[in-house]
């Protein structure tokens, strides 16, 4: 029986069920068979990138952008600042740097992103770069080569070295003929961004390596996320954070979408969460790979109403804007996410007016810091 069998050299590492699985599934074909390429596989790497104490090592990629850098605090704050690695490829603001360990890498450089996973052993990758939507359409090559080439990096790495991988996916994966009221996590996806195509492609490659080989690979669909401290990257649903600075600094909103256009919403402590939560779910609880979370859905008239309540002088006018009208258009206006809160307890904290109170509340204090005028 392998269990409990130790790794050989320094390492007195016990393997864990779950790490036998994919140790035992990765002698059948690992990703050096999948091609001829320099990417090739050693068994001591399969061995080191297991951790001797249960706390994950955790790196994420893109981490510059809205989302990483709270995960990052959140996993810090459970695994020790140092188990916690940000990557990306900007230049780090000093608040960031301070905060635990930070360190460039490209994804499209597979060669430093295994010396980085080798070198730190690196057992779970929560893969956050990306082009987002609007970006993405705006330069569809480089958002083919970082959305699809990084990704393909990112899951070989994780192949090859038995590591736990994270990759959100979108409300953006459906298109004009997938059900939009609610959409189910199984349905027709045809979506027609780059964005979307791309994150279609994650999910079912990471799925199809999860179900050859064992790469335990998970997925949440995200909504659009809405957060006071950082800002978006350029997707379709920008406009549910610009709409609050907007509210606290001028008074006034120019909307880029239509004011009926509903779309699925999430605050981001719940994102990040929902993110944790499912990392932390045990494998036999998961009965689809790729989930759907919900907790709202908005139009730009709903939210700019909640918020009159706090500011009533708030105005918004509305300028749609063709690319991202025609977008949000494409996609779902809701999410149904039964089969998460099914499996693994998945269920948010914030609707629509816990969102706007504590957005506003957030903005002002930022800005009151900083010497800025509030309304
Ligand atoms: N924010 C949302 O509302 C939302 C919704 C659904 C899904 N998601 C997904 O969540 C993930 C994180 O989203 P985000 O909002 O933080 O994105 P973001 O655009 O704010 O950040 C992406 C980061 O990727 C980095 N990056 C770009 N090219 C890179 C490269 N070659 N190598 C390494 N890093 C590179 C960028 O510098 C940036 O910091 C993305 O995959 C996105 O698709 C986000």
């Amino acid at each position: 029986m392998l269990l409990g069998m130790r790794v050989c050299g320094p390492s007195t590492a016990v393997f864990r069920p779950s790490t036998l699985r994919c140790l035992s599934r990765a002698h059948r074909l690992p990703c050096r068979e999948l091609t001829c390429s320099p990417r090739q596989t050693s068994r001591w790497n399969r061995q080191v990138s297991v951790t001797p104490r249960d706390s994950p090592r955790v790196l994420i990629t893109g981490g510059l952008g809205q989302l990483g850098s709270g995960l990052a605090q959140i996993l810090r704050e459970q695994y020790g600042k140092e188990n916690v690695i940000l990557s990306d490829i900007k230049k780090p603001p000093a608040h960031v740097l301070s905060s635990g360990p930070f360190v460039y890498a490209d994804v499209l450089d597979f060669k430093q992103l295994r010396e980085l996973i080798v070198n730190h052993r690196i057992t779970w990758l929560v893969h956050y770069s990306a082009l987002l939507s609007a970006v993405g359409e705006a330069n569809v090559a480089l958002a083919r080569k970082i959305n699809i080439s990084g990704l393909h990096n990112v899951l070989d790495l994780a192949l090859e070295n038995c590591l736990r991988i994270f990759v959100p996916s979108t409300i953006g994966a459906f298109g004009p003929s997938s059900p939009r009221d609610p959409a189910p996590d199984l349905c027709v996806q045809r979506p027609r961004t780059i964005y979307g195509v791309s994150k279609v492609h994650g999910e079912l490659m990471g799925e199809y390596l999860h179900h050859k080989y064992g790469l335990d690979f998970r997925c949440l669909r995200y909504p659009g996320v809405i957060s006071a401290h950082t800002h978006p990257g350029g997707g379709t649903t920008d406009y549910a954070v610009q709409i609050f600075h907007d509210a606290v600094s001028t008074g006034n909103h120019e909307c880029y979408l239509r004011s009926d256009t509903r779309l699925p919403m999430m605050h981001i402590s719940d994102c990040h969460r929902a993110t944790v939560e499912f990392m932390h779910a045990p494998e036999s609880q998961l009965s689809l790979r790729t989930y759907n979370i919900a907790a709202m859905s908005f139009t730009p008239e709903e939210v700019a109403l909640e918020i009159q309540k706090h500011v009533p002088e708030f105005k918004v006018t509305y300028k749609p804007d063709t690319v991202r009208q025609t977008i949000a258009d494409s996609w779902p206006v809701r999410f149904d996410d039964s089969n998460a809160r099914r499996d693994w307890g998945w269920a948010p904290v914030y609707g629509l007016e816990g969102l706007v109170s504590d957005m506003l509340r957030s903005i002002r204090e930022k800005r009151t810091v900083e010497g800025l005028p509030v309304s």
